[in-house]
C-alpha cells in the first residue's frame, strides 16, 4: 500500500548536482558550501550572523552556552514542542522549566508567562533564559515577550524549527528583533532540508564569535588570546563540541533555500484547501496577526475519546498523521524529575485531541482529496 507520510522532504535533480558537486570536490566539510548556506540564510533572514550547525538541537545547546547558560540557572519552555527545546537547558546542567500555551495558537501563552515571572522574581527564581517555540510555523508573540525580557531581564531564544520562511511584523523570522538567537532545523520534515542539520542567527557579534567557537571545540584561529606565532596556531578557549555541518550537507542546504518562497507558497495553498473542506469543528490552531506563518504543520483537534480511532483510521488508509507533540512534561523523564502534566492544562488538551495532516510540497491535489475524504469519512463514523 502506498503511504501519505504527514512531512517529507522535496528533492530535485538540482539537489542531487548540488551533492554529488561536492562529493567530487577536494572538501566534503567545512568547505566553501557552508559559509555559501550560512550567508544565504543570514541574508534571507536579515541577520548579521548565521553559524551552521549538524542538528537544530545542537543548535539550542550552542545557544545556551553562548548567553552564559551554567548549573545555577533556569530556562523556562514550551512543553508543547520537541523534546529538544528542552533537553538544551538540562546539558548546561541548568534547571527547566514549562509554560502553558494558548489554545488558540499552541504557542507560549504570554500571560501565563507574565504571571509566572511575577511569582518567580518574588522567590527570586527568575529564568535566565526562555525559548519560545513557533509551533507549526505560527510566530509567537514576540514584541510581547520582549517586553518582559526587558522587565525581568532574562535573553531569548527563538526555537523556530517550524519556521524558516515565516515573518513577524513584516520582518523574517530569524531577523531577531526581539530576542538574542533564533534557531533553525533542518531536518527532512522541516520546511527545507540539509540531511540533518541545524543553524544558530544572531544579530550580535560577541554572542556570534562565542556559537562559532562552540560548534567547533571551543577552538579559534582568528581570536587568539595568545600571539600567534604561525599559520599552525589555533587555541581552545572554551569547552566546545564538534557539532559542525558538512559541505555536503549545506550543498543541499543551499539548493533547497533557492526554492524556498516556492515552497512557501505551497505549503499556503495546501493549507487553504484543508480550511477549505474541513468543518471548522476540529479546530484550526492560528498564531498572532502580526505574524505570517510558515505553514509547518496542519494540526486538527478532535474530540480526545475520538482521537485514537480517527487516528488509526488514518493510519489504516495509509496516511501517516502523527501526534505534534506529547506534553513534555508527560515524557517519563521529565516525570522523573518531579513535573506534573497537569500544571499544564492547555498543553494536556492540545496534546490529547491533536494530530497533523499530511502537509509537504509535493502532496498532490488528488492525496490531499484521499486525506480529506477519509477524515471526513471517518468524522461520519460516529
Ligand atoms: C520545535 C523543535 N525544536 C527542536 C528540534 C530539533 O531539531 P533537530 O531534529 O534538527 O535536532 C525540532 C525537530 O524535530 C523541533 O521540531
Amino acid at each position: 500500500m502506498l503511504t501519505i507520510p504527514y512531512g517529507k522532504q522535496q528533492i530535485t535533480q538540482a539537489d542531487i548536482d548540488a551533492v554529488v558537486a561536492v562529493l567530487t570536490s577536494p572538501n566534503l566539510t567545512q568547505g566553501p558550501k557552508v559559509t555559501e548556506f550560512e550567508q544565504a540564510v543570514a541574508q534571507y533572514c536579515q541577520a548579521a550572523h548565521a553559524i551552521a550547525v549538524n542538528s537544530g538541537t545542537s543548535a539550542l545547546h550552542i545557544a545556551c552556552l553562548s548567553l552564559g547558560l551554567t548549573n545555577d540557572d533556569r530556562v523556562w519552555t514550551s512543553p508543547f514542542s520537541f523534546v529538544a527545546s528542552a533537553n538544551c537547558a538540562l546539558y548546561c546542567g541548568a534547571t527547566i522549566d514549562f509554560v502553558d500555551v494558548e489554545l488558540a495558537s499552541g504557542n507560549m501563552d504570554m500571560k501565563a508567562l507574565a504571571t509566572k515571572l511575577e511569582q518567580a522574581k518574588q522567590s527570586n527564581q527568575l529564568p535566565k533564559i526562555v525559548i519560545p517555540v513557533h509551533y507549526a510555523g505560527h510566530p509567537c508573540d514576540l514584541a510581547r515577550l520582549h517586553q518582559l525580557s526587558q522587565q525581568y531581564g532574562f535573553s531569548v531564544i527563538e526555537d523556530a524549527s517550524h519556521a524558516l520562511g515565516a515573518s513577524y511584523q513584516g520582518k523574517p523570522i530569524g531577523h531577531g528583533q526581539y530576542s538574542d538567537i533564533t534557531i533553525f532545523s533542518f531536518h527532512p520534515v522541516k520546511n527545507i532540508t540539509s540531511g540533518e542539520g541545524g543553524m544558530a542567527l544572531t544579530q550580535c557579534p560577541k554572542i556570534a564569535k562565542k556559537l562559532r567557537m562552540y560548534s567547533t571545540h571551543g577552538i579559534t584561529k582568528t581570536d587568539c588570546i595568545n600571539e600567534v606565532p604561525g599559520d599552525w596556531y589555533y587555541e581552545q578557549q572554551l569547552l566546545g563540541f564538534n557539532y559542525r555541518m558538512t559541505d555536503i550537507q549545506a550543498a543541499l542546504g543551499c539548493s533547497q533555500l533557492k526554492r524556498l518562497d516556492q515552497f512557501m507558497e505551497r505549503r499556503k495553498a495546501i493549507v487553504e484547501r484543508y480550511q477549505q473542506w474541513l468543518p471548522d469543528n476540529i479546530g484550526r490552531l492560528i498564531g498572532t496577526t502580526e505574524g505570517k506563518s510558515a505553514h509547518h504543520l496542519f494540526p486538527i483537534q478532535i474530540d480526545a475519546n475520538k482521537r485514537k480511532r480517527i487516528f488509526d483510521g488514518m493510519r489504516k488508509a495509509g496516511i501517516i498523521v502523527q501526534l505534534h507533540y506529547i506534553n513534555i512534561a508527560r515524557q517519563p523523564y521529565y516525570q522523573a524529575l518531579g513535573f506534573d502534566p497537569l500544571d499544564f492544562p492547555n498543553t494536556e488538551q492540545l496534546s490529547q485531541t491533536s494530530f497533523s495532516l499530511p502537509l509537504f510540497v509535493d502532496l498532490s491535489e488528488e492525496q490531499q482529496d484521499f486525506v480529506i475524504a477519509t477524515l471526513l469519512e471517518l468524522l461520519a463514523d460516529d
